[in-house]
């Protein structure tokens, strides 16, 4: 039986995800996931959309305090997709930790900032447009 799936995020670092099922790039390709992996949520990432240690160069910070709370999952696959120059989009059965759910709607997939630039992080609030972020 397979672990839940879990999001886990680090303050001034990249998004923990565990046991994920499939994680695809902008282009929809699936990518290859071991049991944990660092999502880049700074954007400064040499290889998006994994993290590479640059948010400690690039001085990234995001005023979060780990969660204790979780947001409830909601059913089907647990994947993350990590849409082209925008936020990752995740869907199915995968837990958020995370303390303030504020940016949440309830809706499947939600949408997590991974341009660094959101006022609302962990959540995306559309700021990647305005910055020019890219996956390169
Ligand atoms: S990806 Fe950062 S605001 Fe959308």
């Amino acid at each position: 039986m397979s672990e839940k799936t879990k999001i886990e995020i680090m303050d001034g670092g990249p998004l923990i995800v565990s046991d994920l099922e499939l994680l695809e790039d902008g282009e929809g390709n699936g990518l290859a996931v071991k049991k944990k992996i660092a999502l880049c949520r700074c954007g400064t990432s040499e290889n998006k959309p994994f993290c590479d240690g640059s948010h400690r160069r690039a001085g990234f910070e995001s005023s979060l305090s780990p969660g204790e709370s979780s947001v409830p999952s909601k059913e089907g696959d647990a994947v993350i997709r990590s849409l082209k120059n925008g936020p990752y989009e995740v869907c199915g059965d995968i837990e958020l930790c995370v303390e303030d759910d504020s940016g949440l709607s309830g809706d499947d997939p939600y949408y997590l900032c991974r341009c660094g630039a959101s006022e609302n992080k962990p959540f995306c609030d559309g700021s990647h447009k305005g910055i020019g972020f890219t996956d390169k």
